[in-house]
């Protein structure tokens, strides 16, 4: 299968990483990011193709895009890919909170053929709403805490960060409105909207915590199937401290799945 990178950034260089390995079956024709040292860089070192601009980006023979660079980037070449027939596999899930985005881009990849590809990125359990969905799904909750300095934002004093003794809860309330107010959490609080009640219906809770370091996602659900709680507690990655080292590991397994002959699993 022939891949066009779109990022070079932590999960970028992991994916690359993977494709050289061979974990992914995949041939990487052309990769494409703002930071030029680090394309030429990386397409140096995995004897691929790199190109600065969006345009450029489309002279390569390519069966599936795989985004890893930010929600405007997914704005720039999604809808291109799609008016291609190129089928593409997005890491920047925050822009599907935006629902007109969202709608668009489905409704263009009906039209054309093509398959838009979610991985589950920092947390898990999106197959089991999946499963869950297809029966009646009655309640969906994301609680996420997190070190108090990464919640920090604009207003808050960095003394009021510092001296927190105990866990408080600083955004409770729709999906919608957590990505809004805590756009860094937007991956993970789209992630579950797309894949069980949507943006309006699906629960955040959002805790800063002094007592931990790690970014701890917590997802439960409720439903005529019974319920359940998945626990998943994140390392950082060690290049990127705001990506957790999971989110390149899932887009690394979903692309594998998808250049591989045999699946397992739904
Ligand atoms: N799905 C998840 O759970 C999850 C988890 C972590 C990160 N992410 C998302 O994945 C993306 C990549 O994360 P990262 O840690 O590798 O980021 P990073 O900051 O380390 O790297 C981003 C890379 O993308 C490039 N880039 C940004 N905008 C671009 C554009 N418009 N056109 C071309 N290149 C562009 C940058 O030059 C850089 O090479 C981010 O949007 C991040 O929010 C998703």
């Amino acid at each position: 299968m022939n891949l066009g990178l779109i990022g070079c950034g932590y999960i970028g260089r992991a994916i690359a990483g993977a494709v050289k390995e061979g974990k992914i079956k995949g041939k990487l024709q052309v990769i494409t990011a703002l930071n030029v040292s680090s394309v030429q860089e990386i397409a140096r070192e995995h004897g691929c193709s790199y190109v600065t601009s969006v345009e450029e980006f489309w002279d390569y023979p390519m069966d599936l895009v795989v985004e890893a660079a930010s929600q405007e980037a997914v704005k720039q070449y999604l809808p291109d890919a799609l008016n291609r027939g190129i089928d593409a596999m997005v890491m920047s899930i925050g822009a599907f909170a935006d629902s007109s985005f969202s709608e668009r881009v489905t409704r263009l990849a009906r039209e054309k053929g093509c398959s838009i590809h979610l991985p589950s990125g920092a947390i898990g359990g999106l197959d089991l709403l999946a499963a869950a969905r297809q029966g009646s799904l009655e309640r969906v909750m994301l609680t996420t805490r997190k070190p108090p300095s990464s919640l920090k934002q604009p207003g808050d004093s960095q003394e009021e960060q510092d001296n927190l003794q105990e866990p408080r809860i600083v955004f409770e309330g729709s999906a919608r409105k957590a990505v809004e107010l805590y756009p860094k959490n937007v991956n993970v609080a789209a992630a579950l909207s797309l894949a069980g009640l949507g943006v309006s219906e699906t629960r955040v809770k959002i805790i800063a915590d002094p007592g931990v370091e790690r970014n701890i996602h917590q997802v439960e659900a409720e439903g005529d199937f019974g319920s359940f709680k998945l626990i998943v507690e994140n390392l950082p990655s060690p290049d990127n401290p705001k990506t957790s080292h999971l989110a390149s590991l899932s887009g690394i397994a979903l692309l594998a799945r998808l250049c591989e002959n045999i699946k397992v699993g739904n």
